[in-house]
């Protein structure tokens, strides 16, 4: 576990928008607030995307094309009440092989994860509120991940 600022998440999404390689799925978990689309919208920056990441709150998929070639598909699936709506979402053709998606509330799509993807876990501190624990978890063989760089300041 590490604890990180929001500038420390951002300069991690850029660069990982920077070098991964799709298809992969990236699964961003954690409670309300705890910087989810802080990470997803900095992944999108370093991957070239030019039109503003707003959240998917309520069209729950919004696609992106990015300077890199690549698409992102950045889902947040707080909303969905039932693993099975997936389908109408079309959930079954993301992962192709130009794309990257970012999963916000991944566990709302319960059994129908992918087998391979990084997820990315994000939870408050207490009593510090600029400041968050990131676990990083590897399901399966997702593909390169850059690593997060902290440095020793406080
Ligand atoms: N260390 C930090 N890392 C990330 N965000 C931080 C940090 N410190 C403060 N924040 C703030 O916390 C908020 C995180 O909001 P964000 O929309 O990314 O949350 P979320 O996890 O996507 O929530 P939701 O589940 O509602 O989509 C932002 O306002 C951000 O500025
Ligand atoms: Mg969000």
């Amino acid at each position: 576990m590490t604890v990180v600022k929001e500038n420390e998440l951002v300069e991690w999404g850029t660069r990982i928008g920077k070098f991964i390689e799709p298809p992969m799925f990236l699964l961003l978990s954690g409670p309300l607030g705890s910087g989810k689309s802080v990470l997803a919208r900095s992944i999108a920056e370093g991957m070239g995307v030019k039109t503003p990441v707003i959240s998917p709150t309520f069209n729950l998929l919004i696609t992106y094309p990015s300077l890199r070639g690549y698409q992102i598909a950045h889902l947040d699936l707080y909303r969905l009440s039932d693993p099975r709506d997936l389908w109408e979402l079309g959930w079954e053709d993301l992962g192709v092989k130009d794309q990257i998606v970012i999963v916000e509330w991944p566990e709302r799509a319960d059994t129908f994860l992918p087998e391979d993807s990084w997820e990315i876990q994000l939870s408050f501190v207490e009593g510090e509120e600029s400041v968050r624990n990131l676990v990083i978890e590897k399901h399966g063989n997702p593909g390169f991940l850059p690593s997060l760089l902290i440095s020793a300041s406080p």
